[in-house]
């Protein structure tokens, strides 16, 4: 599927709007969202920043209205154009039909991505190098696909599918039911979608709803501290090398990860992200994501986003929902009964807690709703009612309109990795690539 064949646009899911909050309300619940930093011991922590890769596969709003990605699984964000393209050329290398992802820079030849003489990544998509394990992630999947073509010999077209085939498999199967809970997966491939009806490629298109607030869920997940590798074992109490990276920032948008820093081809140490019972009792970050609730923990609690007006991230989801225009939380909540969809709605006291302002006792921002509804419904172990139906039906509405999703092609992968156990699980990708 080319860029450009699929649907740029947003649209929101539910023709509501919220009544439009003055900013001082937005002030005062970003000031209590956070700090906290409560691990979930149910979910390892590479899931939050593979929520974030899988974010940025679907979804980029430039500001003009128009995602900047294709909303479907196809990542975009990884291939670009293609080696064919003018644009995305330079990501690659090798003979036509065999191409590989040119990988690692003069400062880390394997363990790093692609990096311009300012160090800026060669990516399609920069917001994959905002972190250090998002970074990795998009090494991995890298390597993945280059691995295919060096050690099974396939072609560039066959390794693409492969990779695809088996990303899709671990966002449908591992991911989500992390995300929303099994039931709700379940529910929702066997009772059929209600909210996002779009059949095929024509009509799909990014919800509002889910990128303006839904699923931004994992703002919450994310923690302060992790064990990164042997050297960086309980790191964090400097954030900076989260988002620097140890090797420093030399020009702003540029990264260096120093092969000290390497998160593969060094151990266990992507693995320690989704398999975090492999550092026991070694250390003391627990590698588990943060509980999905209305705080924020400290790094992002009070990291400035950019140098510029409203730059506080709690602040700036707010304010971007309310530029999009989104329903609140309340109104989402009685759309969804409308449709036939189970739903406990919260309570005012539910919402007010913590000292929330009274504004928004029944005009709730909807990321703020979703994040309440986690941590009333579930514990903050996985997404309630209203978050978990926006967050499911989307993803597996997009898989279901792509023909070319695992929803839709049964045929064999070109190649299939060895697996632990009988479904495929990330950890599979990381062992092979590894
Ligand atoms: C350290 C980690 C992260 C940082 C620093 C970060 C930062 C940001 C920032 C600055 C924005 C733009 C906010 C605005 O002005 O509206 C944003 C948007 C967003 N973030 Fe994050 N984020 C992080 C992790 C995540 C994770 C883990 C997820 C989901 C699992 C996520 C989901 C989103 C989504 C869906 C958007 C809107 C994307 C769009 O359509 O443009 N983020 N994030």
């Amino acid at each position: 599927m080319k860029h450009g064949q699929v649907p740029n646009d947003f649209k929101k899911l539910i023709n509501l709007k919220a009544q439009e909050h003055p900013n001082e309300v937005f002030l005062a619940m970003a000031s209590i969202m956070g700090p906290a930093d409560e691990p979930n011991v149910e979910t390892p922590s590479g899931w939050t920043y593979f929520g974030q890769f899988v974010d940025h596969d679907i979804t980029f709003d430039k500001g003009e209205g128009i995602n900047a990605r294709t909303p479907i699984f196809d990542l975009d964000s990884l291939y670009g154009n293609g080696p064919g393209s003018q644009e995305h050329s330079n990501l690659y290398e090798g003979d036509e039909g065999k191409e590989t992802f040119i990988v690692g820079n003069e400062r880390n030849p394997e363990g790093d991505l692609q990096r311009d003489e300012n160090f800026k990544a060669m990516i399609p998509d920069p917001r994959n190098d905002e972190n250090i394990i998002v970074a990795s992630l998009q090494l991995l999947f890298q390597r993945f696909h280059n691995k295919l073509i060096n050690k099974e010999d396939l072609s560039f077209q066959d390794a693409k599918k492969t990779v695809l085939k088996d990303y899709q498999f671990v966002v449908l199967n591992e991911f989500l039911p992390l995300i929303i809970g099994k039931e709700r997966v379940e529910s929702i491939i066997s009772n059929g979608r209600k909210l996002f009806i779009a059949s095929d490629l024509s009509e799909v298109f990014m919800p509002l709803e889910f990128a303006g607030a839904c699923y931004r869920f994992g703002h919450s997940m994310v923690r302060d501290r992790y064990s990164f590798n042997d050297t960086f074992n309980n790191s964090f109490s400097n954030p900076r090398l989260f988002f620097d990276f140890p090797g420093g920032r030399p020009v702003d948008g540029g990264h260096q990860i120093t092969d000290i820093w390497t998160l593969q081809g060094n151990g266990n140490t992507l693995m320690r992200f989704f398999d975090p019972t492999i550092l026991r009792p070694l250390v003391d970050a627990d590698n588990f994501a943060g509980k999905i609730d209305t705080k924020l923990p400290p790094v992002l609690f009070n990291l400035e986003v950019a140098p510029r007006e409203n730059n506080i991230l709690a602040h700036r989801n707010l304010i971007s929902g309310q530029r999009f225009e989104l329903p609140n939380g309340q109104q989402v909540a009685t759309a969804l009964i409308d449709l036939g969809i189970e739903v406990t709605r919260l309570s005012q006291e539910d919402i007010l807690e913590n000292e929330a302002p009274s504004a928004i006792a029944n005009n709730t921002p909807l990321w703020y709703y979703i994040l309440k509804e986690a941590e009333k419904q579930h514990s903050g172990k996985h997404l309630g009612d209203v978050g978990g139906t926006i967050v499911g039906e989307t993803i597996i509405g997009l898989l279901q309109a792509d023909p070319n999703s695992i929803m839709n092609d049964n045929s064999e992968s070109p190649f299939n990795i060895p697996t632990d156990e009988e479904k495929l699980s990330i950890k599979d990708i990381i062992k092979y690539v590894s």
